[in-house]
């Protein structure tokens, strides 16, 4: 990209596109953990993740959700709808697992059905503390029918790649997605990634997202690797 990025966040860079109203999402290889404490970067990666966010933004697109996704410019650059971020990470969990299990008597990989809807306030300062409705309204991000909205259109795209994962041999444990605005509207914005989802092998019970890399389980990129071969029909993307 030939300009200064708009933002650098941990994973992705966005810029400013020519077209008003679209930004370009170039997906880096950096990879981060435990709230930046621990970073590496992995060549390849970010193509990994910009091929399955597309792949899945277009099929919850094809099934009726709305998102910011326009095309791919190369195999790790998206061009979106520009957005105003709602400053939230809509967390949906099918099993127990991570966060929850340290901070509640939950077994790990115990089932919650139906599943639980966790909402982060995206704020690195105070380290994205959970927020519940009361706050989201006393701080004006949102209001009652937005939320509902939001909680419907998120339970619905749970069912949607949780069975798409599944006829593939994997469980989707739980993922984050991030909404925002635009011209009245929400859509579904940033990324559906295996950096933003647990998966784990049907099979096996193996990790095949960032817990590999957190917890040093072995080769990240041959597990997102294997991640796309199983997702995307076809899948015959480059390395670079
Ligand atoms: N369509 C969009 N319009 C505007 N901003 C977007 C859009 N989609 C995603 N973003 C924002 O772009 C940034 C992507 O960068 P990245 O995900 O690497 O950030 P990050 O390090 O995770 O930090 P953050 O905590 O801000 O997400 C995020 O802040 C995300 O909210
Ligand atoms: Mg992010």
């Amino acid at each position: 990209m030939n300009s200064e990025p708009l933002y650098e966040g941990k994973a992705k860079s966005v810029y400013r596109s020519e077209q008003p109203g679209e930004l370009i999402v170039r997906f880096r290889d950096d990879i981060t953990a435990f709230d930046g404490e621990k970073k590496d970067v992995l060549s390849g990666k970010g193509v990994f993740n910009a091929a399955v966010s597309a792949f899945f933004f277009e099929h919850l697109e094809s099934h009726g959700i709305a998102t910011h996704f326009v095309r791919m410019v190369d195999e790790r650059t998206m061009i979106v709808r520009e957005l105003a971020m709602i400053p939230l990470e809509v967390i949906v969990r099918n099993r127990a697992a991570g966060s929850i299990v340290r901070r509640y008597p939950f077994a790990e990989g115990q089932v919650f059905d139906p599943p639980v809807i966790v909402m982060d306030f995206k704020d690195d300062a105070r380290h994205d503390p959970m927020i519940n409705d009361d706050i989201i309204m006393a701080l004006d991000l949102l209001n009652r029918e937005e939320i509902d909205a939001i909680r419907k259109t998120t339970l619905e795209i749970n069912r949607l790649l949780s069975a798409y994962f599944r006829e593939r041999g994997i469980t989707l444990v739980d993922f984050k997605i991030e909404f925002g605005k635009v011209g009245g509207a929400i859509l579904l914005g940033d990324e559906i990634s295996m950096d933003s989802m647990r998966l784990w092998d049907r099979e096996t019970g193996e990790s095949l997202d960032k817990d590999v890399y957190r917890f040093d389980r072995g080769d990240v990129l041959s597990a997102y690797g294997r991640v796309v071969q199983r997702i995307i029909p076809g899948y015959s993307g480059g390395r670079g």
